[in-house]
């Protein structure tokens, strides 16, 4: 299939969780037809319904909207829940990418698949390869590898993004935790024994609405996007602070005085060099996206 003159049939599935909506928004004057898919509705935002454990759903959506490109947002993403779960993440997060994948290959249509951080075990102290080892210390971090090795398995034409610490305008993140936090409380303490990149879904958004509109599909493969720059949660939860304008008062403290049942990475910043080599991406900083969502957010 030329897919360098058409105008491609673009499907997002998981449209409404936090990436779908980033895509919903930075696919706005894009050339492309983007359909956004999900198992919920979305008030103001069209949905197909559509289950992705379901096969043959997937299969018959597939061909009647004719897609070229499926940008996989969809996954089980609750990395605490996953531990008590792990049947459901291996199902969301390992089998789904398992079955987009061969329905891509099937199909010659495009796969766009999203990957984490949480593949990596944290004993790294610069920032990491694509080629790097994986050793996930979590279960949620299992199952988004084995999604990964399924996709690369398949055969099928895939571009795997392993992005990490997602914020955005929608749904459960980080800095809207913090924002609603800081308005109730006097202080909270945040973990600093964690490094890594927090990541503007907008940012992500823009980088493969990009990807897709300039047909860079040859370029399949596994990159890292984050946003650039390194910081701890607490570095992360002073910065949303100080940038919003609260007063709360944000302690440091240790993953032990702040106990989960998922471990997760001390360090975890990934290198962004080959996608910027590869497509010519200008990333910008976490500090600078958290400025100006943080503006938006206000109003100014
Ligand atoms: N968030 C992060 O910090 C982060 C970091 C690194 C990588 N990632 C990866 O980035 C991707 C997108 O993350 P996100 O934060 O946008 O996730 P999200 O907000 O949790 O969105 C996931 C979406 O998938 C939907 N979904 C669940 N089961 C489904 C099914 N059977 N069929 C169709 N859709 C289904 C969810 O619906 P319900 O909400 O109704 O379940 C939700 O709308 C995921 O692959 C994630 O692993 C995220």
């Amino acid at each position: 299939m030329n897919m360098n003159r058409k105008r491609l049939n673009v499907l997002v599935t998981g449209g409404n969780g936090q990436l779908g909506r980033a895509l919903r928004a930075a696919c706005k004057g894009s050339p492309d037809r983007y359909v956004f898919t999900d198992i919920s509705s979305l008030p103001g935002g069209e949905t197909v319904f559509l289950d992705v454990s379901n096969k043959a759903a997937v299969e018959i959506v597939c061909e009647s909207e004719k897609a070229d490109v499926i940008i996989n947002c969809a996954g089980y993403t609750d990395v605490e829940g996953a531990e008590s779960d792990p049947a459901t993440a291996a199902r969301l997060n390992a089998e789904v990418p398992r079955i987009l994948a061969e329905v891509c290959k099937k199909t010659g249509a495009v796969l766009i698949h999203i990957s984490t951080d949480y593949i990596f075990s944290g004993e790294a102290s610069e920032p990491i390869r694509e080629d790097a080892a994986p050793s996930p210390l979590s279960v949620y971090g299992a199952s988004k590898l084995a999604g990964e090795k399924a996709v690369r398995d398949s055969g099928c034409s895939a571009l795997i993004l392993r992005t990490a610490w997602m914020w955005s305008e929608y749904g459960r993140n980080f800095v809207r935790t913090m924002l609603r936090l800081m308005v109730n409380r006097d202080s909270i303490k945040v973990v600093r024994d964690q490094t890594g990149t927090p990541t503007y879904a907008g940012d992500l958004a823009a980088f493969i609405t990009n990807l897709v509109s300039s047909r860079s599909f040859d370029k399949a493969g596994t990159y890292n996007y984050t946003n650039l720059g390194a910081c701890s949660w607490y570095d992360f939860a002073v910065a949303v602070r100080d940038l919003s304008g609260a007063s709360c008062e944000v302690a440091p403290c240790s993953s032990e005085e702040f106990p989960q049942k998922a471990r997760r990475p001390h360090y975890s910043v990934l290198d962004k060099s080959l996608v910027q080599e590869t497509f010519g991406t200008e990333i910008p900083g976490w500090r600078e996206s958290l400025e100006k969502h943080i503006s938006e957010v206000n109003g100014n």
